[in-house]
């Protein structure tokens, strides 16, 4: 029997309205498509607009740059498993869709000849790596911010119609595998409809909700990650988290690199500026990876801050209150607010904190999802997109330079907007829905609304966490990640026996959360297998068991698929689209 749900029509359908999602849409909904875009917030409200450093662009406003330095600087950043094609793209394009968000509208910061005003940032050097640059296109420390209100008032202008407060549940495929759009979730009135499209597009960002202390916002969930793994499609790289070197003691939100990008220094309980140890070039610049790594270091050698010695100091006071007021305003208000320190005068306490998913849902350069065929690697998904932070292009292989997150959103929410168009869809028709379309959603509300009694939601999501920061942090071994998959899988069994006690379907949240733990596990669980099974280091995975990088037999993308935690590898793309390759070397900083 076909499903008794409603069911709403468009050409195209975006989850997501972050970054990725509006310029997606804003491609789609100007060439006159019918475009819904769905959210679980309010778009402006989408983690997007936590984004505060820049964009990273080789624009040449402050001194030469060329989108090759930039383009060595993200291979090298990724320590060589991104995929040099989709890293051209992206660096080659970055000047154009930052001039094009200048065109919308964008209230960038702006030098005195009434340029982009751009502030360096770690990794980003001028000339392969001979001297840091300024390459980040600033909005004050509000870059995102600006950039997401720039995107929605264009949309609104081209008529995108917005969802929101909608969840979407799960992918509906029919029989030859091709998506035909979602379930979906009304937050406000708990009514469940199909929503059916020609094209649909994934934008649901990050999933740092799987950590306990997380820059991201709480609707980082892994929405995008969860329907896809339970729709058959791989994850890529899961086990490449990116721990930003600077969140607030504690509470964990966002300090930005550009603090250190305008002359900011971290110090060890000694008062030593330590980087100059880990990192004699680029010292407080150099990549994430590295910075999280000589933090972590510096703790577990006793020379720590605080009552506690857990966390080192960040100090700024030295830039003076016109920098600060001027270039880092929300810091300031961040570090009065959550560190009660003020940065004009005291340093800020702060530690390594989960910030980004390098990993995600593999696709190509035009978005499409990469779902590979017996011998065909390179096979798409019919009807599936995805982009920004859920997505793996794979543009950060194992480590993402801050500024590029920015800038993957715009580029590849672009293409992927273009290739959509490229299309025609207003002249085809939807195909028809399968029979048992939103049979799965409703089976996974069906058990919640049926489960009088079993575990608190709020506790098993919290036990995730916690054994997520534990068993799978900065530093990783054998020991510890083969425990983390155990209690990973038990955690995925008792979330299975969850009962939430409010059954009513208004604007019911702990609803909402019951359907997110879902997506937090499969998101878990792609995690901690892909982490335990890579033995070695590169990036983000650090393995004090495995120190260092192996090419020989780990220059490969790990695939976890859900069905039996299954790992594949395919080799890392190191050919350009039209340059020399960046053969792998030594990364030091
Ligand atoms: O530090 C920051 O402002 C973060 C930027 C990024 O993740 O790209």
């Amino acid at each position: 029997m076909v499903s008794k749900l409603p069911v709403r029509r468009f050409d195209a359908l975006i989850i997501g309205a972050g970054g990725a999602g509006m310029r997606a849409s804003l491609q789609l909904a100007e060439a006159g498509l019918s475009v819904a875009v769905l959210s679980k917030v309010f778009p402006t409200r989408s983690h997007t607009v936590a984004a505060q450093g820049g964009i990273g662009a080789s624009l040449g406003n402050m001194s030469e740059d060329h989108w090759l330095w930039h383009m060595y600087d993200t291979i090298k950043g990724s320590d060589w498993l991104g995929d040099q094609d989709a890293i051209e793209y992206m660096c080659k394009m970055a000047p154009q869709v930052v001039y094009e968000l200048e065109h919308f509208g964008m209230p960038f910061d702006r030098n005195p000849d009434g340029t982009i005003y751009q502030r360096p940032f770690g990794g980003h050097s001028a000339n392969f790596g001979e001297k840091a640059i300024q390459r980040a296109c600033a909005a004050a420390d509000r870059t995102g911010h600006a950039m997401l209100h720039t995107l929605y008032q264009r949309n609104v202008r081209a008529r995108t119609q917005f969802f929101v407060e909608w969840m979407a549940l799960d992918l509906i495929r029919d029989a030859d595998g091709e998506v035909l759009g979602v379930t979906a979730l009304e937050m406000e009135t708990g009514d469940v409809m199909i929503l059916e499209a020609k094209v649909t597009m994934f934008a649901t960002g990050g999933a740092g909700r799987i950590f306990a202390a997380s820059t991201n916002a709480f609707i980082n969930t892994g929405d995008g990650l969860g329907m896809a793994a339970r729709a058959g499609v791989p994850l890529q790289d899961m086990e490449f988290w990116q721990f930003h070197p600077t969140g607030v003691a504690g509470a964990g939100v966002l300090i930005t690199e550009g603090v250190r990008g305008e002359g900011g220094i971290l110090l060890n309980s000694q008062g030593e500026r330590f980087m100059e140890r880990y990192a004699p070039n680029l010292k407080d610049l150099a990549s994430r990876d590295v910075v999280s790594r000589s933090m972590d270091q510096e703790i577990k050698e006793g020379r720590g801050c605080g009552p506690n010695r857990d966390y080192v100091l960040l100090k700024l006071d030295h830039l003076g209150p016109e920098v600060i007021n001027k270039r880092l305003p929300s810091i300031r208000e961040i570090a009065i607010k959550f560190a009660n320190v003020d940065p004009i005068r005291e340093p800020i306490p702060v530690v390594p904190t989960i910030h980004y998913m390098m990993g995600g849902i593999p696709t190509n350069v035009h978005g499409q999802v990469v779902l590979p065929q017996g011998s065909d690697p390179a096979a798409v998904l019919p009807g599936l997109y995805a982009v920004g932070e859920c997505a793996c292009v794979s543009v950060h292989g194992a480590n993402r330079l801050g500024t590029n997150s920015l800038l993957d959103l715009l580029v590849f929410g672009r293409s992927a907007g273009n290739h959509v168009v490229g299309q025609n869809l207003t002249a085809q028709s939807h195909k028809p829905l399968p029979k048992d379309a939103g049979e799965l959603s409703l089976a996974r509300l069906a058990r919640l609304d049926a489960a009088t009694s079993g575990e608190s939601v709020a506790q098993v999501a919290s036990d995730l966490r916690k054994s997520m920061q534990s068993h799978c942090g900065v530093f990783r071994n054998q020991q510890l990640l083969a425990a983390g998959v155990q209690k990973v899988l038990e955690l995925e069994a008792r979330s299975q026996r969850t009962a939430i006690s409010d059954r009513s379907r208004i604007f019911n949240t702990a609803r909402v959360e019951a359907l997110e733990l879902d997506n937090l596990v499969e998101t878990a669980k792609a995690t901690i297998f892909s982490a335990e099974a890579r033995r070695e280091s590169r990036g983000a995975q650090a393995r004090s068991d495995y120190p260092a990088r192996d090419d020989a037999n780990w220059l490969n993308h790990t695939l976890w698929y859900r069905d039996g935690n299954r790992l594949a590898y395919k080799p890392v793309n190191l050919k350009p689209m039209s340059v020399d390759s960046f053969p792998p070397k030594a990364r030091t900083y």
